[in-house]
């Protein structure tokens, strides 16, 4: 029998079109409306930034003053763009109203009140789930996201009867990590402040939080999931991961192909699809000309987009990348990220200008014509709890080149381990330049020497299929072994 529709409360700091920094902002913006097909009462909650308040027509709902903050906090009701899904703001203009970046400042550090705005949003998150709030609805399930999100499940805890409660973590080397003096000024309840609640080696990790205190957890693949076990990826959190093993699982992110589709996007100058590639060499020629790069269709146009962060590989990039551009590649690169990347990454532009741009800054426009216009992507992360890009590449006809690791290693299958009908991508082992460089090299010999060949891996990629449907199944039996923990402990 069909489990009855459930409500879910989906807390989230990011979700696109309202917010995004990252891949989380790309799953906010679809595992809602995957859910909601399936008809689930799903409504999402997320921080009243500017931007979001900008894209909204906003409507005042409930005035919720929340007991130990001197301002009051406001819940906004509208509905996200292109659903039927309610979306709730929580708004405190004194913590949201900002231009720019949602966690860091004009100058580029952590906005120094992040501990207390994040705990603003977890309580006004909370007070909703517990019916609180005078919005008439109470969900069973709260759906919790990263660090940002991590103290939702710790004000649950104790609270009875209550809704059962999921966190889900996206990125492990996030963890909204605060003195403890934060923890006890902003009154947050003291039986918190234990090795089973948030206290972190003498401080206040909002991240513990949701690990420590959520019915059930879940990251975005199998193999960051097994991984995050490991003191290697385990950040001094392996421990408690490994002790709550039993309530942890791997789900792989979809794609939203409402969004990432060559075939009607309408970010691109020509579009085409796995029965119709041609146009895809017309992007190519508009992305070279673009960027600044020669117009030649023969170049092997490799793209990269992402954070420029340690997570990311950039200093493998940086070492190998000499190399490769002399032999001949192209590289468009658009990021941006920690400064002495950005500065070496400038420097090797300007020394190969005829093989190398980049495009330093953040623009959705763009990544969307690299992800079409280039013959391969480059995704060589240290590590990668599941990675967007190279999914999208996939689907672009772009082959990925990536490190076995998280995400990557669950997505993309190398042409050595598999037959070219199975295989879709290049993949390497070792963090190292060499083994980027060397794996990089094979691509560009299969590219230049055996065209069918690579047609056939282009075609296998473009043909796999991540659609979210099959994702947000599996958050329904999460949400399930979720409702019956919670149940079990009330003696239901
Ligand atoms: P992460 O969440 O670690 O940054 P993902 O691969 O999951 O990595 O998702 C990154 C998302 O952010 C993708 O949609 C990617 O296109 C986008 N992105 C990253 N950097 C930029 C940028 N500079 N401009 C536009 N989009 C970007
Ligand atoms: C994080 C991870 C990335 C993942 C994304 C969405 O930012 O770094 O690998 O795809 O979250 O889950």
């Amino acid at each position: 029998m069909a489990a009855r529709n459930k409500k879910i409360l989906f807390a989230t700091s990011e979700a696109h079109p309202l917010m995004k920094t990252g891949g989380l902002g790309d799953v906010s913006g679809a595992l809602p409306a995957a859910l909601k097909n399936l008809r689930q009462d799903v409504r999402i909650i997320m921080p009243a930034y500017r931007a979001a308040l900008r894209r909204l027509n906003k409507l005042t709902v409930a005035s919720l003053v929340l007991d130990e903050d001197p301002h009051p906090v406001r819940i906004l009701e509208s509905t996200f763009p292109n659903t039927n899904i309610k979306v709730w703001l929580v708004d405190s203009a004194a913590h949201f109203d900002r231009a720019g970046d949602p966690y860091t400042g004009p100058d580029g550090h952590d906005w120094p009140d992040n501990a207390e705005r994040f705990a603003v949003f977890a309580r006004a998150v909370a007070a909703v789930a517990l019916g609180r709030a005078g919005l008439g609805w109470q969900p069973d399930v709260v759906h919790c996201n990263d660090w940002q999100t991590g103290l939702v499940p710790a004000l649950l805890r104790d609270e009875a009867p209550r809704p059962a409660t999921v966190f889900t973590l996206h990125n492990l080397a996030y963890q909204g990590i605060f003195p403890a003096a934060e923890f006890w000024r902003l009154g947050l309840p003291a039986a918190l402040w234990s090795m089973d609640g948030v206290e972190f080696y003498g401080s206040a990790s909002y991240i513990k939080g949701g690990l420590a205190c959520a019915d059930m957890l879940s990251t975005v693949s199998p193999t960051y999931a097994r991984e995050i076990c490991t003191p290697e990826y385990g950040y001094q959190l392996d421990g408690l991961l490994r002790a709550r093993a039993d309530r942890l699982t791997g789900i792989l992110n979809g794609a939203d192909y409402r969004e990432w589709n060559p075939a009607a996007d309408h970010h691109l100058p020509a579009r085409y699809s796995a029965s119709d590639p041609s146009g895809k060499a017309a992007v190519k020629a508009a992305l070279q000309k673009e960027m600044g790069l020669p117009v030649s269709a023969d170049a092997p146009l490799i793209g990269l987009i992402g954070r420029l962060v340690e997570q990311k590989g950039v200093d493998l990039v940086l070492g190998a990348l000499p190399t490769l551009l002399r032999q001949g590649a192209q590289l468009a690169l658009l990021g941006s990220g920690v400064k002495h990347f950005e500065q070496a990454l400038s420097a090797l532009a300007a020394q190969y200008p005829d093989r190398f741009r980049l495009h330093l800054g953040y623009s959705e426009a763009l990544a969307h014509r690299i992800e079409a216009g280039a013959d391969m992507f480059l995704m060589p992360s240290r590590f990668e709890p599941c990675g967007l890009n190279q999914i999208y590449s996939l689907r672009y006809g772009t082959v990925p080149i990536v490190r076995r690791t998280g995400g990557l290693a669950d997505t993309v299958v190398d042409l050595e381990d598999a037959g070219a009908d199975l295989a879709t991508g290049f993949v390497f082992d070792d963090p190292t330049p060499a083994a980027l460089l060397a794996t990089a090299q094979r691509a560009l010999t299969l590219y230049r020497e055996q065209p069918q060949r690579w047609q056939q891996l282009v075609a296998t990629g473009m043909a796999q299929d991540y659609s979210w449907e099959r994702s947000a199944k599996d958050y329904l039996a999460l949400y399930e072994q979720a409702l019956r923990h919670v149940s079990s402990r009330s003696g239901k």
